[in-house]
């Protein structure tokens, strides 16, 4: 198929017993996307740069040694793809139990629930609690934009907001800081949002799939179904930028 400059073959491989036929370069999360299978993500978003860290789309590839991030990883020919295999679904589980074993279980209050990517894979397979005891991080809500609730115990590093602040609108307000068991999510200087350069645009807290970043309701509580969305201008800065 002729595409601009670039001559583009087609692959075929099989997924889950169906034959598909994508462009070379595909992943096979979009290959399977393609025939309505649909892989778990928490750090794939097609809007932004892939990272490939949460490893939740892993897939099993016949004849590779290793279970494969099906996000990051591109078709190839004649490939043989089970995306529900006994051994996916485990390690699906035990990463969603690593990922709880530092993360709240308060999702009873939740502002995410309802709408919380964790909470529906671990519904999807089955995952109450962790099986994994720990040191647990206990950081301070931050509290102080005037739109965005900011609570990093709930934030599971996929980098989706540090992409999104970097990929949408150029921007470097927030980025990872430390190493290890203390690396996380933060302002420039670790400030709280509001002392930072933040122009609350957003993006951020709409590419968050847990509740580490929640919208304010501007009056009480509503979850984001329970909420009309309205147009309206932005007040701060005088430019007069709108948003739905
Ligand atoms: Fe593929 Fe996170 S969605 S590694």
């Amino acid at each position: 198929e002729w595409k601009g400059v670039l001559c583009v073959d087609a692959v075929k491989l099989t997924i889950d017993g169906r034959e598909v036929e994508v462009p070379a370069g595909t992943t096979i999360l979009e290959a399977a996307e393609q025939i309505g299978i649909d892989i778990p993500r928490l750090c794939f978003d097609p809007e932004l740069s892939l990272q490939g860290s949460c490893r939740l789309c892993v897939v099993e590839v016949e004849g590779a040694p290793l279970l494969s991030a099906s996000c990051v990883t591109p078709v190839g020919r004649g490939m043989v793809v089970h995306t529900e295999s006994p051994l996916v679904v485990e390690t699906r589980r035990t990463i969603l139990e690593l990922l709880l074993a530092n993360h709240p279980l308060d999702c009873l209050t939740c502002e995410k629930n309802g709408d919380c990517r964790l909470a529906e894979y671990c519904y999807r397979y089955g995952v109450k609690d962790s099986s994994f005891a720990g040191e647990r991080h206990h950081y301070p809500i931050d509290d102080s934009n005037p739109f965005v609730l900011r609570d990093m115990n709930k934030c599971i590093q996929c980098g989706k907001c540090v992409r999104a602040c970097a990929e949408i609108i150029g921007k470097d307000n927030i980025d990872y800081i430390n190493r290890g068991f203390d690396r996380k999510v933060a302002t420039y200087g670790d400030k709280p949002y509001v002392d930072s350069v933040c122009t609350f645009c957003g993006n951020c807290v709409a590419v968050c799939p847990t509740g580490a970043l929640t919208e304010k309701p501007m009056q009480g509580k509503g979850r984001r179904w329970e909420l009309d969305r309205v147009r309206t201008t932005c007040p701060f800065c005088g430019v007069g930028c709108n948003f739905d």
